[in-house]
């Protein structure tokens, strides 16, 4: 495991909106994130949140625009290039949508996908390193993370007979061989250890209604405590 300062590690803080709050969804391809995401977000909206759901990347008319250069790049892209691609839409969903839309007391914001993408795919996957990735982010606004992550945890294998199943077709990074997909896991499961607190492993072995059950308990409490606040 790299050794990361805790200053570093100190630079990153949910945004200080009473009543809001901020999640992640993470995992790698056949988690099951988007299906999780969409009913967490029911669950959200009946405790009376109003909810939002954005996406990594795009979400922004100019990160839309970085979304396509970057999935649908016929050439291999420079991991430092693409990391800043990445950085680029996300700073811009940021001050553009993600902090305005938290700043109305009882509103959720859920990011399919977020910095611990960028550690697994960029950071590890492509060999940048965990470090580069936290230094890019270490300044406002990249530098607010979610209340809560939740990663998704799915074995290669699982992954694979999944995204069988589907059989959609793939994109930039989804046509990468198994030693990339291994990286990811291991990308994962560091961004896990750096922030224990953050982000929340589910076994995304288990049924549908198991996991969604998992996470629907992590959100009770969390969403509890953001009402008392808003009170
Ligand atoms: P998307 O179609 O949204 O993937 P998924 O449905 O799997 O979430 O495409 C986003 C792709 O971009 C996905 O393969 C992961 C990758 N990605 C990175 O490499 N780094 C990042 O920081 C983010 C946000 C995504």
């Amino acid at each position: 495991m790299s050794e990361i300062s805790k200053e570093l590690l100190d630079c990153f803080r949910p945004p200080a909106f009473p009543g809001s709050f901020f999640l992640s969804f993470e995992g790698i391809e056949g988690a099951g994130k988007s299906t999780q995401l969409k009913h967490a977000k029911e669950f959200l909206e009946e405790k009376g949140f109003r909810v939002l759901v954005l996406r990594e990347p795009g979400g922004t008319s100019f990160g839309e625009k970085l979304r396509k250069s970057i999935l649908e790049s016929k050439e291999p892209i420079n991991p430092l290039a693409e990391a800043h691609l990445f950085c680029s839409s996300r700073a811009q969903l940021l001050q553009e949508v993600t902090l305005k839309e938290l700043s109305t007391p009882g509103t959720v914001v859920i990011l399919d996908r977020y910095l611990d993408s960028t550690i697994a795919y960029q950071g590890k996957a492509r060999n940048l390193g965990t470090q580069t990735i936290l230094e890019l982010h270490k300044h406002f606004p990249l530098n607010l993370v979610p209340h809560l992550t939740l990663y998704i945890k799915i074995s290669l294998e699982t992954s694979h007979s999944r995204q069988k199943l589907r059989n959609i077709p793939k994109d930039y990074f989804e046509s990468q061989g198994d030693d990339f997909y291994k990286l990811l896991i291991e990308g994962y499961e560091e961004a896990a250890r750096l922030f224990p607190d953050r982000i929340s492993t589910i076994d995304g072995e288990q049924s549908f209604e198991a996991v969604q059950e998992a996470i629907c308990e992590r959100l009770e409490s969390l969403a509890q405590s953001r009402q008392e606040a808003n009170k």
